[in-house]
């Protein structure tokens, strides 16, 4: 079949918002307080700050370098980039289907609690209603016995949302979204944070977050706390700003563009910071606990603290809390797009198919696993497992996997830097190939065997063994293995850029040039 002239963004600047809402996600409201907090507070923003200038923006201009240069999904760039490579490019598309089927999940569970805030339906015991009424867990890990209605139909509607933007494409689709999504979500956050501000006790909360412990610097476990937050929070090594940037036209300034991205992400997590600590302040100083007992993150904190805390508000209880879940949706829904497009232009570029069947297809898929797995009594379960595995031993050692075979095993840094200053602004140095086969490698390699440590060390959760065998390590080793074997099923309708794109060493930089471009 012939292939359908690649899509493109409208505008760099409906690129940007499409790259900023894949970056701000839950990652940044509910995890990057709690982690700076817990990591020394003030002092954290050091250890921060070098790894998103040494590891995440140098690895978000490699991302952006290699999908810009080479026009295609992951793993038709990495592919392109050097054939056995096209292996992690399918590796990313497998943990991003994992990601993205939990992930829609959470956000249909924000969504209600949007409904929620505002009778504060919760009641006065947050906690039970969340496990027992909302989602009904069952007592333990095991077999699904029962389905929960309450989170089926807005998991329905989450993915009907999906579909449709993906089916849309990427400019009238996930361009549009972003382009509505993005600013509102500055809107709504910056109001929640402004009345945060003016509840009793926010000082206490932002001099807790604030204070700084420069002892912490010193410590290695929050250097590797610093650099999982940046990796994680500016969704590197999911394969979404290679897909991403393959849309972008040929002249693009793809340095300049990172950094804006990698800025406005971290001034996002430092609002939410703002915002979480003030809220967290005022809980404490109304219930006379010190802070370092109500701060928490990820679902204890949006689905149980915040329940609490909206409704002990003196007043604007439903607003405070609608503000604050309608935030969380929309943070996790521009994620979600991101990452289900990484798995829809993949199979987009393999099959050779058009966006609308694809679209459908690989959405469906994807929807109906996620449909069939988490409104049931083990939806959490199989939650927590598979994102912790696949956020440890997926997504951090699928990007430790690819610097290292692009730095140290095919060697294309010198070929990405010259593509890069061919088109951007800020030209590229040796300071970005030094962070990319030294800093970051050592880095993200020590991490990795910190966390083997722990995980060998103790069953994570306490979880049964055989269900971390499954839900866990089996979820995140079936992502690497199929990831394999479909590299290893020979392409049978190569897309035309592949010849051309397949040259060796800087000269081939010019290669795809000669592609039409729309819109100049
Ligand atoms: N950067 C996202 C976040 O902070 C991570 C993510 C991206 C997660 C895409 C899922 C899907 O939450």
């Amino acid at each position: 079949m012939a292939q359908e002239h690649r899509e493109q963004w409208g505008s760099r600047t409906g690129f940007l918002l499409a790259a900023i809402g894949s970056a701000v996600g839950l990652g940044n409201i509910w995890r990057f307080p709690y982690i700076a907090y817990e990591n020394g507070g003030g002092a954290f923003l050091v250890p921060y700050l070098v790894a998103l200038l040494t590891a995440g923006i140098p690895l978000l201009i490699m991302e952006y370098t290699i999908g810009h240069r080479f026009r295609g999904s992951a793993p038709a760039s990495f592919r392109r980039l050097s054939r056995p490579t096209e292996a992690l490019g399918w590796w990313q598309v497998a943990i991003s289907f994992v990601i993205a089927v939990y992930y829609g999940a959470i956000v249909a569970w924000g969504l209600c609690y949007a409904w929620f805030s505002l009778r504060q339906t919760w009641g006065d015991d947050p906690e039970a209603f969340l496990y027992e009424d909302f989602l009904q867990v069952a007592a333990a890990p095991g077999g699904i016995t029962n389905y929960v209605p309450g989170v089926l139909w807005p998991l329905v509607g989450v993915w009907v949302l999906v579909l449709i933007v993906m089916v849309l494409g990427v400019r009238r689709g996930i361009e549009w979204a972003n382009r509505i999504f993005i600013p509102l979500l500055a809107v709504l956050f910056t109001i929640l944070v402004v009345q945060a501000l003016f509840l009793e006790g926010a000082a206490v909360g932002l001099d807790a977050l604030f204070a700084p412990d420069w002892s912490a610097i010193t410590d290695g476990s929050v250097w590797v706390a610093a650099y999982g937050q940046i990796f994680f929070s500016l969704s590197i090594g999911f394969g979404i700003m290679i897909t991403y940037a393959s849309y972008l036209r040929r002249r693009s300034d793809l340095t300049g563009s990172a950094m804006v991205a990698g800025f406005a992400n971290s001034s996002f997590e430092i609002l939410a910071g703002i915002g979480v600590f003030a809220t967290l302040g005022f809980m404490a100083v109304a219930s006379g606990i010190p802070v370092d007992e109500v701060a928490t993150s990820g679902i204890g904190l949006a689905f149980v603290a915040f329940p609490q805390i909206i409704s002990s508000l003196p007043f604007g209880a439903g607003l405070f809390g609608v503000l604050f879940f309608v935030s969380l949706v929309i943070a996790g829904l521009t994620s979600l797009i991101s990452i289900v497009q990484v798995v829809v232009s993949a199979v987009q570029d393999r099959l050779g198919m058009r966006r609308v069947p694809a679209a459908l297809l690989v959405g469906g898929v994807i929807a109906a696993v996620s449909i069939a797995l988490f409104p049931t009594d083990q939806g959490i379960y199989l939650l927590d497992a598979a994102d912790h595995f696949i956020n440890q031993y997926g997504i951090v050692l699928a990007g430790l996997a690819s610097v290292i075979v692009v730095a140290w095993v095919v060697r294309r840094l010198p070929m990405l830097e010259a593509h890069a200053a061919k088109t951007s602004v800020v030209a590229l140095t040796w300071w970005w190939r030094i962070t990319l086969s030294v800093i970051t490698p050592v880095v993200l390699g020590f991490m990795m065997y910190d966390s083997l440590r722990a995980e060998l060390a103790q069953n994570y959760e306490d979880y049964p063994t055989w269900f971390l065998l499954t839900a866990g390590w089996g979820v995140a080793g079936a992502a690497l293995v199929l990831g394999i074997l479909i590299s290893l099923i020979p392409w049978k309708n190569l897309p035309s850029e592949a010849a051309d794109a397949d040259g060796d060493g800087p000269g081939a930089g010019t290669a795809a040039a000669g592609e039409t471009e729309r819109g100049r």
